[in-house]
């Protein structure tokens, strides 16, 4: 159960979009540290740019972002980063062509306070496939390794509140449910927060609270163990 204290992330009647057209219509959203939010919807929702968002890559046309008690929806994207916000895109980004430990190296150029090598030990306890494949060029991992590696550099990098669009997408069931639990692991053990969107059901084992998006607004928002899961499975979610 995370603390419910004060929110690290504050939304207030946030629309953002592209041209003259709003894709995001007014959303409310918090997050308090420590917990998995997950973000549900179908395809169009627009889970995606409320993410971008967030991280500083769509600019909202009115409303309100808050990190704590910093305004923040007027800084740039390295800016909120730097205070500790990470978006990890559905397209997993890294440095393509350099190695995998070289790509969690350089992560912990970000990262001030906290020892690197003890931080990637952690990260190669969680995901040792990124121990086994150091030495291998980023952009020839497989897509669940990419993604893998974007969550260890947001770890070795102190992220605080780590936003991952669509996870589990183009995973192997098997593997999604492996990596969902991974991620359960990484909260409980570093106390980092989490944003997911997913469109797989079985965000629902992991996360803390869903809000439920359709057409840009929020449809619902609940703790999860309230919600009715064949509901939510049937209205939100590709499966
Ligand atoms: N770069 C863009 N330019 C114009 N429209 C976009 C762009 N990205 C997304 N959209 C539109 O915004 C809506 C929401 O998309 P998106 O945020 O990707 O939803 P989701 O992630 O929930 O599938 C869709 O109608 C989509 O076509
Ligand atoms: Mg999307």
């Amino acid at each position: 159960m995370p603390a419910l204290s004060r929110p690290i992330l504050s939304v207030s009647n946030l629309i953002a979009g592209y041209g003259n057209t709003s894709v995001i219509k007014g959303i409310d959203f918090e997050v308090y540290e420590g917990e998995i939010v997950g973000l549900v919807g179908p395809n169009g929702a627009g889970k995606t740019t409320f993410l971008e968002t967030i991280a500083g890559t769509v600019k909202p046309r009115a409303g309100k972002i808050f990190w704590r008690d910093k305004r923040i929806d007027a800084l740039s994207v390295m800016a909120r980063r730097k205070l500790g916000i990470m978006l990890v895109p559905q397209e997993a980004y890294m440095f393509p062509m350099m190695p995998v430990k070289a790509n969690l190296e350089v992560s912990g150029v970000l990262n001030r306070d906290r020892d690197t090598r003890e931080l990637m030990a952690y990260v190669h306890e969680i995901f040792p496939v990124l121990k086994a494949r150091e030495k291998q060029i980023a952009n020839t991992l497989s897509g669940g390794e990419r993604k893998m590696l974007a969550v260890g550099m947001g770890i070795v990098s102190s992220a605080k509140l780590i936003m991952i669009d669509e996870p589990s997408i183009g995973l192997a069931p098997r593997l999604v449910t492996k990596l969902l639990e991974n991620l359960k692991k990484i909260k409980e053990d570093t106390g980092r927060t989490l944003v997911l969107a997913e469109q797989n059901v079985k965000i629902l084992n992991i996360a803390d609270r869903i809000y439920g998006l359709e057409a840009g607004e929020t449809r619902f928002c609940d703790r999860t163990q309230n919600l009715d899961e064949s509901m939510v499975a049937e209205l939100y979610m590709g499966k």
